[in-house]
């Protein structure tokens, strides 16, 4: 693509933001269980009358935890239609005004219009725009800025900090979406937004006894974003993207992957933590390198953790994805550490919708 066909460079993944029911708790998750690192901080003490906001950070990985104050509002309202979820999914980029007029006359619906937020350090622009179901992209450009965060936010600087566990960046972002949607979602990546189509696979590919979807995935033309978009396809039983439509009531972020050097001493250390990850069948490991050839891992810790492998034409990776972090069966992550390949585990996705199966006759919601 020539640079003057990117409307739309993006530099990467600036935060994501989820409205949750108590951000102090899920603020305290995030740190004793992923090892994110104390940021920022935004509520009564700093002016807010409506919200608090808590900013952690893991290397290039920020995260916010919003939570309402009032019975009536925007987050109050997000949060009781949805659970805990993703909110914003903020992208770095160098001319929000510009980010702004190029999605917007292209057809995004307007969710931000460009702003410029000031305080003694500098000055940020944002704009937004609506994606899939009540999720949006918000725009940043921060190169006149030098705070800790954004204008509004203070330091946050608790003595609890457990450490950092290895995760370095956000590698892609999963979205569910209604039936028959997913064209729809991609074309509005493809049309609005820039992004090529990477790879696609049917749901003869991912289908298990029960369960199915498909998937597009779609990435910037730098391919610093990566986003996958999956809809729900029939199967005997309720497929799992159904699930997550049926608990989340409507399209969102299913899953933020996030990049690790390290997959085996980050995932033995989050389990230490409690955080609860799917598990397949053992049997997946008497076969695996028959399925994807040598590897630099001796087998034995990859099944001790429950680690999948996956091959393509540049190499292979190693993953693993958490049980969903909230009541509800929606939002869940998933660990990675890629060694050449730039795919995203489809070797895997029977074994894993067979352990998820598993999870979902527990229940009751298969
Ligand atoms: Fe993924």
């Amino acid at each position: 693509m020539l640079p003057q066909d990117d409307f739309l460079p993006i530099n990467g993944t600036d935060y994501v933001e989820f409205y949750v029911g108590n951000a102090k708790q899920a603020a305290h998750y995030y740190q004793t269980a992923f090892g994110f690192q104390p940021l920022a901080y935004a509520g009564l003490e700093t002016g807010l009358k409506d919200r608090t906001s808590y900013v952690l950070r893991q290397d290039k990985i920020t995260f916010v935890f919003t939570t309402s104050l009032i019975p009536d509002s925007p987050v109050a309202d997000h949060c009781r239609l949805h659970g805990d979820g993703v909110k914003v999914v903020a992208l770095g980029v160098d001319d929000a005004r510009r980010s702004f007029e190029e999605t917007t006359k292209r057809g995004a619906l307007a969710y931000m219009q460009p702003s410029v937020v000031a305080d003694e350090e500098g000055q940020v622009v944002m704009s937004g725009i609506h994606i899939y179901g009540e999720t949006v992209h918000v725009f940043i450009e921060r190169r006149n800025y030098r705070g800790i965060f954004l204008p509004g936010f203070v330091k946050w600087e608790p003595h609890y900090r457990p450490a950092p566990v290895g995760l370095r960046y956000v590698d892609h972002i999963v979205g569910n979406v209604d039936w028959g949607q997913m064209d729809k979602w991609a074309g509005f990546y493809h049309d609005v937004m820039g992004f090529n189509q990477l790879i696609s696979f049917d749901d003869n590919d991912i289908s298990t006894e029960y369960t199915a979807l498909m998937s597009k995935v779609m990435a910037s033309s730098n391919l610093y974003i990566k986003y996958p978009l999956n809809e729900p396809a029939h199967g005997k039983k309720k497929s799992q993207i159904e699930e997550y439509l049926d608990f989340y009531k409507g399209a969102g972020v299913q899953h933020v992957a996030m990049e690790t050097r390290d997959i085996l001493t980050t995932v033995a250390t989050l389990k230490d933590r409690g955080v609860e990850f799917l598990r397949v069948p053992d049997a997946y490991y008497d076969t695996l390198i028959q399925r994807v050839g040598s590897i630099e891992e001796t087998i034995g810790p990859l099944r001790e953790l429950g680690i999948l492998v996956d091959r393509d034409e540049d190499g292979y990776l190693l993953q693993i994805f958490t049980k969903p972090v909230e009541d509800r069966p929606t939002v869940f992550y998933e660990i990675i550490q890629r060694k050449g390949a730039r795919s995203f585990g489809k070797g895997n996705f029977r074994a894993l919708f067979e352990s998820i199966e598993l999870e979902q006759g527990k229940r009751g919601t298969l």
